[in-house]
C-alpha cells in the first residue's frame, strides 16, 4: 500500500517533531528532505560544486544528520535549494522513498506541491518568525552555541525570503493542505492535529 504525508513550513515550526511523531504513530518510514538540500550544502562549503555534488549525493551522505543541523550548512542548503538541477538531480530519491510500500512521511518545503502532489495527507505547518527565531535560539543555546536573538531571527527572515521567492518549486501551502499554526500551540497539540488529519485520511482510503 502506498500512503503517504506531505508535510511542509518553514523552519522551527515544529514540522520535525510532528513528521517523527506522525511516522511513530502509523508506523510509517520518515525523509526530513532538508538533509538532502543540507548534504549537498556541505559539499558545497567543502568546495565541490553544488550540481555535481546533487547528482552524486548517496545515502551516505545522511549517515550523520547531526553534522548537518549547524546554521552555516542551513544557509548553505538553502542557497543550493534555489537551483533547478540541483532540486532535478534529488527528486527521483524522494518519489521513491514515498512509493515505498507501508508508506511515508516526507518533509519539506515542496512535498505537497511538486514531489508527491498525489498525496493522501498535506499539512503545512507554521508559526509567526519571532516564535521560531525564539525556538531555535533556545535550542542553539543549549547546544552551547553563543548566537544573538538577533542574528536568529535575521536568519530566519533570510532563509524564509529565499525559500517562500525562489522560482523553482518556492515553498508554498498546498491547495488542500491542512495549515497548522504553531505559534499559540504547544507540540503536543500540533502533533494531534497532525495525527487528526492522518486518521481521517487512512479511513477515507
Ligand atoms: O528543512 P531544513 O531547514 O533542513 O531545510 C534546509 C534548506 O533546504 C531550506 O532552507 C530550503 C531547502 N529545502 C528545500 O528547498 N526543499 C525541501 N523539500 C527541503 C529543504
Amino acid at each position: 500500500m502506498s500512503f503517504t504525508v506531505a508535510i511542509d513550513g518553514p523552519a522551527a515550526a515544529g514540522k520535525g517533531t510532528i513528521s517523527r511523531s506522525v511516522a511513530a504513530e502509523f508506523g510509517l518510514a520518515h525523509l526530513d528532505t532538508g538533509l538532502l538540500y543540507r548534504a549537498v550544502g556541505r559539499r558545497v562549503l567543502d568546495g565541490a560544486d553544488a550540481i555535481a555534488a546533487a547528482e552524486a549525493l548517496t545515502a551516505q551522505d545522511l549517515e550523520n544528520p547531526e553534522a548537518l543541523r549547524t546554521a552555516e550548512v542551513a544557509q548553505a542548503a538553502s542557497r543550493v535549494a534555489v537551483m533547478p538541477e540541483v532540486r532535478a538531480h534529488l527528486l527521483a530519491f524522494q518519489r521513491s522513498f514515498a512509493a515505498r510500500d507501508g508508506g511515508a512521511v516526507l518533509d519539506g518545503r515542496d512535498i505537497g506541491t511538486v514531489i508527491c502532489p498525489e498525496a493522501e495527507v498535506k499539512l503545512f505547518v507554521t508559526a509567526s518568525a519571532e516564535v521560531r527565531a525564539e525556538r531555535r535560539y533556545l535550542e542553539l543555546s543549549a547546544k552551547g552555541s553563543d548566537v544573538s536573538r538577533a542574528q536568529v531571527l535575521a536568519d530566519v527572515r533570510e532563509r524564509d525570503a529565499r525559500d517562500a521567492g525562489r522560482e523553482a518549486a518556492p515553498m508554498v501551502a498546498a491547495e488542500t493542505a491542512v495549515l497548522i499554526d504553531t505559534s499559540e500551540m504547544d507540540i503536543a497539540a500540533a502533533v494531534a492535529a497532525a495525527c487528526d488529519a492522518v486518521r481521517a485520511a487512512l479511513a477515507a482510503k
